[in-house]
């Protein structure tokens, strides 16, 4: 609560991109004097950025709402104040019945205009009504959102370069949530990237909910993109995601054999393996184009690391459209993937369907493919043990002495060492190997003996 200064709590839910947004929110209100809370029992503004994909996500913010109404009305009995915002997917989905549902709820923010948060908060002070703002406006919200902070953050950061989904894949919410797709100026994005680099960033990891079909106003490509970026001093690793199969052009694929700070990491779902659902949710392209597809990768970067998403039970799917997806993922074989049960969507075409799989079904198929995928993961983590890889140091580990960052592959590896190695690119021998992470050894200190899988 306050003690003289504003405080905002921001709790974010979904992607990155998300994520983003909320640090960007943060950002647009330190000049109105919010500092940050801990917690919503600190703060005197309480922002839920929501996600819409699934309906446990979209459940998930009102039992949260709830609490906070508690904590609104206590605090209105000592005669104090809390205001509470709803912004994201959630908001942009639901916009007025998000007050209908939850009275308490005094701002109801579409992510496309966080750049109106400021005007927003003092339209609902001066008139103590509700503010719903859910427009996809003509100004950049971008442009529009204050310069990023010098303070100190982390070695790695993820900053959005594109938004927006044109596809319109037959069971997803997100180009009715997150509007068109939308690419960022690039003198922008460098610019963005230029201070983080500065304020001690060493891998940026470039966002868009169709990233690869990023296009800057002159026409310039992701590839084209990333290659200018790579320039940029101080900066060691670029990543991207998430990248849709139909986008992947010839151009992108070299530069994952050309570009030195491009990492070997690729998130690409094909979301499922049957043609015939394949085409059902609208992707665009079959299950030997994605074949195609990754062998023309591997072509470029031998050693990249495959990451997918997948959905089981979409409406109609019987077990042997099942089973190609199983197919797809062995002959792929991932090094980490994301799976989900399909869950019908309200204003998406394929939630209309009547012939919707049992519940009872689709996590039995979840519980097949995990298996399959988690299988998959450990067989890449043993496949790098003993060898030497590139650490990037992010931070202290859990443990005295302990140093953990990530390998190119995006696994997270822990070795002993100071903090003077953060933000450096170190080799580390791998040494063990869990199921989520790597443990390895660095300097001098190197054994030669020990070398276990777990
Ligand atoms: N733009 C990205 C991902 C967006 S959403 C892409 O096209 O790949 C992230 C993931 O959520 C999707 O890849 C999909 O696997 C999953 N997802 C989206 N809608 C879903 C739904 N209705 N039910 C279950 N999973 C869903
Ligand atoms: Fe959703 Fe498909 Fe767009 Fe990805 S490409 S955001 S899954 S509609
Ligand atoms: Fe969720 Fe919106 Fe991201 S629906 S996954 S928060 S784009």
């Amino acid at each position: 609560m306050s003690d003289g200064a504003k405080k905002v709590f921001v709790k974010t839910y979904g992607c990155q991109m998300n994520a983003y947004d909320s640090e960007r929110m943060r950002e647009t209100l330190a000049p109105l004097g919010y500092g940050e809370a801990a917690s919503a029992e600190e703060a005197d503004l309480v922002i839920l950025n929501t996600c819409h994909i699934r309906e446990k996500a979209a459940e998930k913010v009102y039992s949260e709402l709830g609490k906070i109404k508690r904590l609104k009305n206590a605090r209105s009995a000592g005669g104090q104040s809390l205001t509470i915002a709803v912004a994201g997917c959630v908001a942009q989905a639901e916009g007025e019945e998000i007050i209908r549902r939850a009275p308490a709820v005094d701002l109801v923010i579409g992510p496309q205009t966080y750049h109106r948060l400021p005007d927003l908060l003092s339209r609902h002070a001066e008139t103590g009504l509700s503010v719903v703002e859910t427009e996809f406006p003509a100004e950049e919200k971008f442009r529009g959102l204050a310069t990023r902070r010098p303070a100190p953050r982390g070695v790695s950061a993820f900053v959005t370069v594109q938004e927006g989904c044109d596809k319109f894949c037959s069971f997803c919410v997100v180009p009715y949530t997150r509007g068109s797709e939308f690419s960022r100026p690039e003198e922008q994005i460098e610019r963005e990237l230029r201070e983080l680099a500065q304020s001690g960033v060493r891998e940026v990891t470039l966002l868009g909910q169709n990233v690869n079909a990023y296009r800057g106003p002159a026409g310039l490509s992701l590839a084209g993109l990333i290659a200018r970026l790579s320039r940029i001093d101080g900066l060691t690793r670029l990543r991207y995601m998430t990248s849709h199969p139909r986008d992947m052009d010839e151009e992108l694929i070299a530069a994952h054999g050309e570009n030195a700070k491009l990492m070997p990491f690729l998130h690409l779902p094909v979301q499922a393996g049957s043609d015939r659902i394949l085409k059902q949710m609208n992707r665009g392209h079959s299950a030997a184009d994605y074949l195609g597809l990754v062998a023309k990768i591997r072509a470029a970067r031998s050693d990249i690391a495959m990451s997918g998403d997948f959905i089981v039970g979409f409406p109609g799917e019987t077990e042997e459209d099942f089973r190609a997806t199983l197919d797809i993922v062995d002959a792929v074989g991932y090094a980490s993937a994301f799976s989900f049960k399909y869950s019908p969507r309200p204003g998406t075409p394929a939630a209309e369907r009547d012939d919707q799989v049992p519940e009872e079904v689709k996590t039995e198929r979840l519980q097949r493919l995990q298996a399959l995928l988690q299988s998959q993961q450990q067989a890449f983590n043993r496949s790098c043990l003993g060898r030497s890889l590139p650490v990037l140091v992010e931070k202290r580990g859990q443990q005295e002495g302990q140093m953990a960052g990530r390998s190119p592959y995006l696994q997270p590896v822990h070795m002993r060492g100071g903090p003077d190695l953060i933000g450096r690119v170190v080799e580390a021998k791998i040494m063990a190997v869990g199921s989520n992470s790597l443990s390895g050894h660095y300097g001098g200190d190197m054994a030669d003996s020990g070398v276990s899988a777990t």
